[in-house]
């Protein structure tokens, strides 16, 4: 094997997704404590007493939060495989950035709480890796609390999710008295011992079934009962379904006393597949081991204030990536110099050398480049663009000091490439007094911030009752024009949106007049 394909089948891609508080940041930790990553005390990546602050000043949020904003993936060693862990950003507020990372990873890991089941966050993210087919580990987390009965979380995963699911690992002792794991890979049963706040890795003691039973008395007999139970109804784990998103293998465990935490490591290892070919736009896949190509997943400017530089993060699909190369710039067929490469995790940047498939490159004043561009050498190739999500929510931005209105237009256009916020305008207004759409309510606060703090245009934005966007186009347009409750709105790539205050309205002006064009916005593919 060649170093490049044999350094990709080293490779193990992956991100967590999570209603927030269900413990991503948690386990974030605990895995870096597991891969041996973490130099000093887990806790320390993150000072976690200041995550609730007000979310006023970007900068300084972003600061105190550490991981959470303007991070991108880390990198660690495990059991000789190289494991990438991209992070999605885990705020309250939803964002479109969220799901953009997930096109960066082969697998995701959902974490749930035992007590809560499936939350609306979780299931939205769900649905994006269902539909990226991406292979889905569950991690049913904060065992150590009173929660629900495993068998009543597993059935609500598989109503509500619609998947599948094949528990590998069991939870010995009810919820709130967690005394170890099942494991079905080899049929032992794991005893931890807990830490203090789980600042190191928990002792654990492997017990033959025998044994365990003597020493963990009922609760011991309860779960392997239910687990057999599980395994006779045909829970068993399939990599075919797992790989095709259609069953999902299930440990439980606690992030924060350690328990179950190393397992689950492990079975990242060994059940995420490593980068396979990427279709490119056509259809045909781009063997790994082609010359180097990779695809822009996320944009993050400033995130030194004292450099003001733009950072583009690449994840790698095919070859080698070193550090210094010219990559050519797809869209704009301009050839692009790497002499800035980062890996860049929380607040640190460290120069990255080389990086294969999996991997992850941040690319320092990556001007021009946007998300969803693809980047090459020596053999041309362009993958398909990131789908933009439906906005939900809707803004009216004007500028408050007139003056700076060449700033403000500046600034907007530029937010708008980068995907923070998608800008509508109206055909007669212009740049006047543009709607800033988003997913959820932090990319208006961030678009904010980034006009007054790095253009120079401080703006004000005022809330409208829109709740919804369809594509129309040109015709339908001039009709709806002329319609109460609608408003007609174009894009930058000149796309048509109109925008409606309930989905009970679109409904019905599709009924009054069939011949409307109305397309849904879900999962639609954008270039640049
Ligand atoms: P998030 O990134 O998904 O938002 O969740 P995060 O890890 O920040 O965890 C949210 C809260 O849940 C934290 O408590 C964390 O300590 C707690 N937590 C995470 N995993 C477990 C677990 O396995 N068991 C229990 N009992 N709690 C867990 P907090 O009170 O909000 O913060 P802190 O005071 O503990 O720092």
């Amino acid at each position: 094997m060649s170093d490049v394909a044999a350094e990709a089948a080293r490779r193990r891609t992956f991100a967590i997704i999570s209603h927030p508080d269900a413990g991503k940041t948690t386990l974030t930790e605990k895995f870096l404590l597991y891969g041996g990553a973490l130099t000093k005390e887990a806790g320390a990546v993150k000072a976690r007493g200041d995550r609730r602050s007000a979310t006023s000043d970007w900068m300084a949020l972003e600061q105190q939060r550490g991981i959470s904003i303007t991070s991108a993936a880390m990198q660690f060693p495990y059991r000789g495989q190289v494991v990438n862990l991209i992070d999605t950003p885990g705020h309250r507020d939803f964002s479109e950035d969220t799901y953009r990372v997930l096109a960066a990873a082969d697998a995701a890991v959902m974490v749930l709480d035992a007590a809560k089941g499936i939350e609306p966050q979780t299931l939205k993210l769900f649905e994006v890796c269902r539909e990226r087919e991406l292979p889905l580990l569950t991690f049913i987390n904060k065992w150590d609390r009173p929660g629900l009965e495993a068998l009543d979380v597993l059935d609500e995963i598989e109503t509500t999710l619609g998947i599948a699911t094949a528990p590998v690992t069991f939870p010995v002792g009810i919820a709130g008295d967690f005394r170890g794991l099942l494991d079905r890979r080899d049929g032992q049963y794991t005893r931890y011992t807990r830490t203090a706040r789980g600042a190191t890795m928990a002792p654990e003691e492997v017990i033959d079934p025998e044994r365990a039973a003597a020493e963990e008395g009922d609760v011991y007999g309860a779960a392997q009962e239910e687990f057999e139970l599980l395994q006779g109804a045909g829970g068993d784990f399939d990599t075919k379904s797992f790989l095709a998103a259609e069953s999902t293998p299930v440990f439980f465990g606690s992030a924060l006393t350690n328990f179950g935490v190393g397992k689950l490591l492990d079975a990242v290892v060994d059940m995420v597949p490593p980068p396979t070919p990427r279709p490119d736009v056509d259809g045909h896949p781009r063997p790994v081991t082609a010359p180097f190509s990779g695809f822009v997943f996320k944009v993050q400017a400033n995130m030194d204030k004292a450099h003001r530089d733009r950072i583009a993060f690449i994840r790698v699909c095919s070859g080698r990536f070193e550090r210094g190369m010219v990559v050519t710039h797809q869209r704009t067929g301009k050839p692009f110099a790497t002499k800035y490469a980062h890996q860049v995790f929380g607040q640190e940047r460290e120069t990255l050398d080389e990086a294969f498939p999996g991997d992850v490159v941040g690319l320092v004043n990556a001007t021009d480049v946007r998300v969803g561009d693809t980047l090459w050498i020596d053999e041309p190739v362009e993958f398909p663009g990131i789908p933009s999500f439906a906005p939900e929510q809707f803004r009216v931005a004007r500028v408050t000091d007139t003056s700076k209105f060449k700033q403000f237009r500046k600034g907007i256009t530029q937010l708008d490439e980068e995907g923070v916020v998608q800008v509508l305008r109206d055909a007669d207004l212009g740049d006047q007094a543009p709607v800033l759409a988003a997913v959820g309510p932090m990319q208006f606060e961030v678009a904010q911030w980034r006009l007054e703090n790095e253009f120079g245009a401080p703006v004000e934005l005022t809330g409208t009752s829109y709740t919804l966007a369809r594509r129309t186009d040109a015709e339908s347009a001039l009709k709806l024009r002329g319609m109460r409750g609608v408003r007609v709105l174009a894009r930058a790539d000149g796309t048509l949106l109109a925008l409606f205050e309930s989905p009970y309205w679109v409904e019905r002006l599709e009924a009054d007049d069939p011949s409307l064009v109305l397309d849904r916005l879900v999962a639609e593919g954008r270039q640049g």
